[in-house]
């Protein structure tokens, strides 16, 4: 099949990278030509396991190009996929600028049936728009369609290969049959339904996933509180089918381009109909206030920390991505720096991508995670990244100054501290030595 996306972004490029992959000729379309000609180059703009590899492979044998012009991949293609942002206005609400223009520059191109798919997250309504926007401006036949994208960041390759499952929201069985051949070597799991209960189905998906972790924080400061053990609790859970044993790992909460954006959008578009979603104002609040649990657990061992060395370990919002967006080691940081402590931190990936997001002076950023921790009073994880989980806790003791960690991610077990004498706290786990 011959295929377009618009937008580079997460979605477009890895969505333009596996499709290629799977025999399709795909065109790239963004209209930032800075990044295109990095990606014609072979250089992929965001850190993604897999993806490079991929890219440059599909490159070589001619299935991949990337253009700056819509007009071209619009022309060549049968199926135009949208993929390009929705961020929050300050309202919460998504902001359809992007896609709204991208409609518009495709019907302005438009040489014969296409379908046009959009799987960037949009507002219930949003395909609709686009499809009264393209029919003011052309009598071309087209169809929309609505296949959100459930990928995630780090194994977003992985998860395009291999989808738990593809959602097919449209209005008629001739574009059906083209989507529905599309993602036929992928998967067989496949919903089709209408368009506007596909539009649903990704921030519903987000949102529960969103109110898992919530749940699951609360349930740990309350293990705190009464002396229970959140993985002990979690896992005894996770073994009823009905609950699943995913998405119950306490911490510091949720953070990244995706669930803070969508819990808002879904709570806006809730209102917009009338409705109070009452439940997810509250997952979006817990979630804000667990980022400071780990500054209540370092003042509850420290007392004031004006003047103490504090390292930070880990600042992307997870492991394996270098997105800082959102990431909880913003607020910690922020927060750390009002209270006078005197930062150290490290990251294996996100180190430019945190500095430039960051704004505030005064941390000194660190080459090593060792380095980081050199004197330090105590150190605080706050990305779970393999480095840290692997890292020498004896070497880590005699780093430091006074050996408090702080485990805001729960990574280490009761036998990996059993060797040494940290003083270490984690979250809903009782306290070790
Ligand atoms: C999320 C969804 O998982 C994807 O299905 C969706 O496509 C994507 O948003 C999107 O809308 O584009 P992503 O944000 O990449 O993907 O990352 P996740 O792995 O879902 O993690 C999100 C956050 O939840 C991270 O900050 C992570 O640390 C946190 N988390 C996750 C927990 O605190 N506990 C958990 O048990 C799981």
């Amino acid at each position: 099949m011959k295929l377009t996306v618009v937008g580079t972004g997460y979605v477009g490029l890895v969505s333009g990278v596996c499709f290629s992959e799977i025999g399709n000729n795909v065109i790239c379309i963004d209209r930032d030509a800075d990044k295109i000609d990095r990606l014609k180059n072979g250089e992929v703009p965001i850190y993604e396991p897999g993806l490079q590899e991929y890219l440059v492979n599909n490159m070589n044998n001619g299935r991949l190009e990337f253009s700056t012009d819509i007009k071209y991949g619009v022309k060549e293609s049968d199926l135009i996929i949208i993929a390009v942002g929705t961020p929050s206005l300050p309202n919460g609400e998504a902001n359809l600028a992007f896609v709204e223009e991208v409609a518009r520059n495709i019907a302005v191109e438009m040489n014969g049936y296409k379908v046009i798919m959009t799987k960037s997250t949009v507002p219930v309504g949003t395909n609709e728009r686009i499809k009264e926007i393209i029919c003011s401006i052309t009598d071309h036949p087209f169809d929309v369609v609505s296949v959100p994208e459930f990928l995630r960041e780090g194994s977003a390759v992985k998860d395009t290969f291999s989808p738990d499952r593809v959602v097919i929201g449209v209005e008629n069985k001739r574009a059906e049959e083209i989507v529905s051949e599309l993602h036929k070597p992928l998967t067989d799991k496949v919903v089709v339904t209408d368009i506007r209960s596909a539009e649903m189905i990704k921030y519903a998906s987000n949102a529960f996933l969103a109110t898992k972790i919530s749940f699951i924080n609360e349930i740990a400061n309350i293990c705190d509180k009464v002396g229970a053990d959140v993985s002990n609790v979690a896992k005894g859970m996770g073994y009823d089918k009905r609950i699943g044993p995913h998405f119950l790992n306490a911490g510091i909460g949720y953070g990244g381009s995706c669930f803070p954006k969508d819990t808002d959008a879904l709570i806006q578009i809730a209102g917009n109909a009338d409705y109070d979603f009452k439940l997810l104002k509250a997952v979006v609040d817990v979630n804000k206030h667990q980022r400071y649990n780990i500054l209540d657990k370092l003042q509850q061992v420290l007392g004031n920390l004006n003047g103490k060395k504090i390292a930070i370990w880990g600042l992307a919002f997870k492991p394996n991505t270098d997105d800082v967006r959102d990431a909880p080691a913003n607020e910690v940081i922020t927060e750390l720096l009002k209270l006078g402590a005197d930062v150290s931190a490290y990251d294996p990936i996100a180190m430019d991508n945190f500095k430039k997001s960051l704004d505030q002076d005064g941390v000194s950023w660190s080459e090593t995670a060792f380095e980081a921790v050199q004197n330090a009073d105590a150190v605080c994880l706050l990305t779970e990244w393999d480095e840290f989980k692997e890292a020498d806790l004896n070497q880590l003791e005699a780093a430091m100054r006074f050996p408090v960690l702080i485990d805001g991610r729960n990574v280490f077990t009761q036998e990996q501290l059993s060797e040494s004498n940290l003083i270490y706290h984690s979250v809903g786990r009782p306290r070790l030595q």
